[in-house]
């Protein structure tokens, strides 16, 4: 963490432009809880969340990214965290399966909106999976997470369909149930990642396959700060990050801080409301 530190932080040249697919939050609540975020008996502003929504899709297309939308769903106040809906690699799209009923209907409809715009390669998941809340996807593997959310079965399913490598990673702190609560990817093979959120095996294979990542405290954790999107430059963050910000640009990266209070209260950030569409 402190190798860059007096010195020129290395240039980034791995950006990329992004396809990413959002659901505008018109009908978030948090009416159940399902993860330790979730109080029903809290307010939800929820004309303030499409407001913080939409200044983070404002960003994206900002930044020269192409955003899609899939029209939001009465009675499934949940359907913003689009980051769940699936997983799409290559073009092939893995479709999620919800453990929680309240979601469920949510798979269908992420994946018929594939189907109507044009993904071919299509596959209905044979055991439980939340997309892209566990799984995140690096230049060499598919990192995987298991223990609140989705089931490990379903990674020796996304490996033989992606035909890549996949690493099962266990969690174990319940405010961290997903992994893109506790990991996130940075570039290419760099990563995040929280190390307490993980089962003691699961963070040794993180050390051994990622030697250089970047480990971000309990406090940073604590604010959602590793739900984050990267496109190999611009790390988007949520604004409430401490010394995060400090150490992204020590190696090279432009943290940006986003308000995302308001969709915090249902479990989710910038990650968990960001699908990526990897042709
Ligand atoms: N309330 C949602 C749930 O518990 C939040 C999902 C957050 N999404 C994510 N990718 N982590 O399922």
């Amino acid at each position: 963490m402190t190798a860059h530190l007096g010195t020129t932080p290395p240039e980034r040249r791995t950006w990329r432009r992004r396809h990413y697919l959002m659901c505008r939050p018109d009908h978030f609540d948090v009416v159940y809880s399902i993860n330790p975020w979730m109080d029903p008996k809290k307010p939800v502003d929820t004309s303030l969340a499409v407001l913080q929504w939409e200044q983070l899709r404002d960003l994206y297309l900002s930044l020269g990214h192409t955003v899609d939308l899939i029209p939001p769903l009465p009675g499934l106040p949940d359907m913003v965290y689009a980051a769940n809906g699936a997983t799409v690699v290559d073009g092939r799209v893995l479709g999620a399966d919800f453990r929680n009923h309240q979601r469920r209907p949510e798979g269908p409809a992420y994946l018929a909106w594939f189907r109507e715009n044009g993904f071919t390669e299509l596959r209905e998941p044979l055991h439980v999976n939340e997309g892209e809340g566990d799984f995140l996807v690096t230049d060499s593997f598919v990192l995987a997470g298991y223990g609140f959310r989705s089931d490990a079965r379903s990674h020796l399913e996304a490996q033989s369909f992606f035909g890549r490598p996949v690493i099962s990673l266990e969690l174990v702190d319940p405010r961290y149930y997903h992994l893109d609560t506790a990991l996130a990817v940075l570039d290419g093979d760099e990563i995040m990642y929280h190390p307490q959120a993980f089962a003691p095996a699961s963070r040794e294979v993180l050390g051994r396959l990622f030697p250089d990542a970047l480990e971000v405290s309990a406090a940073d954790a604590a604010v959602f700060s590793l739900n984050a999107v990267s496109d190999g430059l611009n790390v988007v963050i949520p604004e409430a990050a401490g010394d995060l910000p400090v150490h992204l640009r020590e190696r090279g990266f432009r943290p940006i801080g986003m308000d995302m209070t308001e969709l915090l209260k249902g479990g989710g950030s910038v990650k968990c409301c960001t699908l990526e569409i990897r042709h």
